[in-house]
């Protein structure tokens, strides 16, 4: 029996996502370009089946939710109607010595003092002020800083505007994909034969001016989320923002993700139009953090968006004739928090015959191959014939990898490392007998299996 050893520390996680090419830093060959990661060949196919998953878990297996995929840009009146303009933003302190600039809430949390981004900017400095000579700059370990202000996390760009002085009014890289689907409501209720309750899904980019960026993909400037807004009548929203939670909380368990590693969170700091607010949270390699978002708005965001377009996002009841502006239950989850979570469970290393196999455990619906192919040896040109006809019909219905490098100790470590569920070599009896080797990830078993015979046997096991 293999020993396992699932102290995943986060470096462990990183150095495998650059080794097997799932995450690398942004323009790394011009010394890197903070907060912002590219996926590579294997984490797009896994960022892509999470986002798959995702979609049909919302729009697919339900019949109340359809998809969107509004635009980045928008007019910047939808950032001012949403108060993100005014009000979106982190309390940010300076360390006098290293003048390195850090989240103000981020610190005191470190400390073991209460505080959050919600917080007014009078409240944290005083919680700041109370408790200076406890917080320390994590680069340099000085205990002097510059008093907390806010600022604001929109990211302001030139589109459209071709003076000099676009700055004054600029336009805004969305900051939430929400946005785009609260002024698109009234487009889906006259096209999409929907009635309320009904939801709008998106997943898409977002960007935030994060002021500090730390944990690998947890906080990035640049992001992906995946929203979906729920739109019911006033007095509804507690019903279902209870039948969203079980809904959220059931998806990471079908994910694979165990239970003990996932907490709710309930917020205390409501924002003022908010009826209720909890975060899933993943036991990360750097503690319980949150996952996704499932809040109820009340009525804030089409009322906002109602008052500064001027046109009525009311809805009318056909069954009673009532209008009325719908309530809105929120679910908000980003695809780069969720795959760091699965990389995290997945993640393992064994001791078997003093040797270190690392694994990833990823289900096989997340895994982004499912099968490798390989001839038992690369010089004999019957062994890669045989091998590429299977690979060319298996690859039809299932992501599947040829590899004929080194040897097939270390091919099967190398699909073992980016978490392929089985593996398919074709040797000499194969030429004989039609049979070849399937190789289990998890347990390592091997067993012949007749090629006629293969695609119903990955059918019933991916
Ligand atoms: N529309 C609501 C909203 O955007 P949020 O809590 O700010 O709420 C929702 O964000 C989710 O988006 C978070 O739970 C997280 O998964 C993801 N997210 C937010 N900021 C992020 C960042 N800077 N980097 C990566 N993911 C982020």
């Amino acid at each position: 029996m293999p020993q396992i050893n699932n102290s995943n520390s986060l470096d462990k996680i990183v150095a495998l996502c650059k080794r097997r090419g799932f995450v690398f830093p942004s323009s790394e060959i011009y010394d890197g370009f903070t907060a912002v990661y590219d996926f590579g060949p294997y984490g797009v196919e896994l960022a892509n089946n999470i986002k798959k998953e995702w979609w049909r878990t919302m729009t697919q297996l339900r019949d109340d939710v359809v998809g969107l995929d509004s635009a980045i840009f928008m007019s910047p009146k939808i950032w001012e109607a949403s108060g993100h303009v005014k009000g979106f933003s982190d309390p940010l302190t300076e360390c006098k010595k290293c003048h390195t600039r850090l989240r103000l809430d981020a610190l005191l949390e470190e400390a073991g003092i209460f505080a959050d981004e919600k917080m007014s900017e009078e409240k944290i400095n005083q919680i700041f002020s109370e408790n200076k000579n406890k917080i320390k700059c994590p680069i340099c370990g000085a205990s002097d800083f510059t008093p907390g202000k806010k600022f604001n996390l929109l990211v302001q760009s030139n589109l459209g505007n071709f003076t000099n002085d676009w700055a004054k009014e600029p336009t805004y890289l969305r900051g939430e994909t929400c946005q785009g689907i609260y002024v698109n409501f009234k487009n889906v209720l006259d096209s999409a034969r929907v009635k309320i309750p009904f939801g709008i899904a998106q997943i898409g980019k977002a960007f935030r001016n994060e002021i500090t960026a730390r944990q690998f993909i947890f906080r990035t400037r640049e992001f992906e989320q995946m929203e979906m807004q729920y739109f019911v009548k006033p007095g509804d929203d507690l019903k279902y923002y209870e039948e969203w939670k079980a809904a959220r909380w059931k998806f990471y368990l079908d994910l694979g993700i165990e239970e003990k590693n996932l907490k709710w969170h309930k917020h205390e700091n409501l924002v003022f139009y908010a009826r209720e607010a909890y975060d899933i949270e993943y036991n990360f390699p750097f503690g319980f953090k949150e996952l996704e978002g499932v809040h109820a708005r009340g009525d804030y965001d089409l009322t906002q968006h109602s008052k500064f377009s001027g046109q009525d996002l009311q809805y009318l009841d056909p069954a009673t004739n009532e209008k009325f502006i719908p309530h809105i239950v929120e679910t908000s989850a980003g695809v780069g928090r969720i795959f760091l979570a699965i990389l995290t469970e997945a993640y393992q290393e064994e001791t078997i015959e003093s040797e270190t196999r690392i694994v990833l455990r990823l289900s096989p619906k997340l895994a982004p191959i499912k099968i490798a192919v390989f001839p038992l040896l690369k010089n004999k040109p019957e062994l890669v014939n045989k091998a590429r006809e299977i690979f060319n019909v298996l690859k039809i219905s299932w992501r599947c990898e040829f590899d004929d490098n080194g040897n097939i100790g270390k091919r099967y470590r190398r699909q073992d490392e980016i978490g392929t569920p089985y593996c398919v070599t074709v040797d000499f009896d194969s030429l004989e007998n039609e049979e070849v080797t399937v190789r289990d990830r998890d347990s390592m078993k091997q067993e012949r299996i007749h090629i006629s015979e293969l695609e119903r046997f990955f059918r019933e096991k991916i």
